[in-house]
């Protein structure tokens, strides 16, 4: 009996690793669907008719040409992982292969462009790029000397600064964001009141300044300040309401009666961190809040998609932005407002991924 137990487990053992090291299949796929535009020529409009690859390559490719044999190797192995629904028609003639047709699952409707050209597509092609991907094969240079991120030895800079130069990466990194907060915000504004009463809000790291636009549809009389880096304020654009001011969080951030900040602490090391924290309390009046919103770790690791979204998330901040840049735990944060002056803590969970995090001076 043990012994054949042994050899189940190894059996599960072999075939579990086989799976790991094949993963790399996964995301450069998605990528590939992203750049042939699957998903938005299933869905058309909202008929999402399930569609075999010939017929998918006649809407991605009008002209003609394409492998239809290879997309649908694509579109197979991506079902297994939730992003398609295959559909099969057997003829019942076994000598046949079945034909397979293809429609958007919840999760491949996310790539689709909505009516604001949004989708988490940016997202996925944001993370593909090629500077980014030169990084991957360096991650445990981030083990053996943490002083330079996998990015900075692969591309001789940080990425914030590569992206600076780079007009189109900037570009795709803007919409990135967009096509990932403007849902999140969505959920935000419907499930957390902690906005109420501001009259001057600045958004620190506000990108485009998507987070401040839609926080001023709900609170109209609030007076938005998106804070950036200069060469970023300089692309977005202009937002009734919103007063666009390029600078350095590390130097000083405009006064407010509340900040507002998205996905910043994370790439930043606790020493930076408590350095921005500390710029947020100087810019804030006694009761003021820093409400920042970020991916918080769970205490225990498990399996779960939370879990690994947030884990995943993490290796991808150390080896792109900063080696020593990290997800945190909602008692690391806490720590972290502590060290920088805040007595008064509190978490929201409304979003799966991000989580609400109110210091208040
Ligand atoms: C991960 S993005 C988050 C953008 C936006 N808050 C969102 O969630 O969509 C981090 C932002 O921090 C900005 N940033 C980086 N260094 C900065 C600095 N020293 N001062 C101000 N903003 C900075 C970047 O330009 C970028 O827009």
């Amino acid at each position: 009996m043990g012994d054949v137990q042994t050899a189940e487990s190894n059996n599960k053992a072999r075939l579990a690793i086989m799976e790991l090291a094949n993963m790399i299949s996964v995301p450069m796929s998605l990528n590939a669907i992203v750049r042939l535009n699957v998903p938005d020529a299933i869905w058309q409009g909202g008929a999402n008719t399930p569609l075999s690859a010939v017929q998918i390559l006649s809407r991605v490719l009008p002209s003609g040409g394409g492998d239809p044999e290879n997309l649908q190797r694509i579109l197979r192995m991506l079902t297994s992982y939730g992003v398609f629904d295959e559909h099969l028609n057997c003829s019942g003639d076994d000598s046949h292969s079945p034909e397979r047709k293809y429609s958007l699952t919840d999760i491949g409707k996310t790539l689709v462009t909505d009516a604001e050209d949004l989708s988490y597509a940016p997202y996925v092609l944001q993370h593909h790029q090629d500077a980014l991907m030169r990084a991957w094969p360096l991650v445990h240079e981030a083990v053996l000397n943490p002083t330079w991120e996998p990015f900075v030895k692969a591309n001789g800079e940080g990425a914030y600064s590569y992206y600076g130069k780079k007009p189109e990466m900037n570009g795709l990194m803007q919409k990135a964001m967009s096509g990932v907060s403007v849902p999140f915000m969505r959920a935000i504004l419907d499930g957390y009141d902690g906005l109420t009463g501001v009259k001057r809000l600045v958004d620190v790291g506000g990108s485009a300044g998507d987070c401040l636009r839609m926080i001023l549809q709900k609170y109209p009389h609030v007076e938005g300040i998106n804070f950036d880096l200069p060469e970023v304020v300089a692309k977005a654009p202009s937002i009734t309401g919103v007063t666009h001011v390029g600078g350095d969080m590390f130097e000083s951030i405009p006064a407010a009666d509340a900040i507002f900040m998205k996905w910043v602490l994370t790439t930043w090391t606790d020493d930076e961190c408590k350095a921005i924290m500390e710029n947020c309390y100087k810019a804030l009046p006694v009761g003021g809040k820093l409400i920042a919103c970020e991916p918080v770790l769970p205490k225990e690791s498990d399996d779960s998609h939370r879990t690994r979204a947030l884990l995943e998330g993490d290796i991808f901040v150390m080896t792109i932005y900063r080696a020593k840049g990290k997800h945190r735990t909602q008692d690391e944060f806490k720590q972290l407002g502590l060290s920088a002056g805040f007595p008064h803590f509190r978490a929201f969970y409304i979003d799966y991924f991000y989580t609400v995090l109110e210091f208040q001076k």
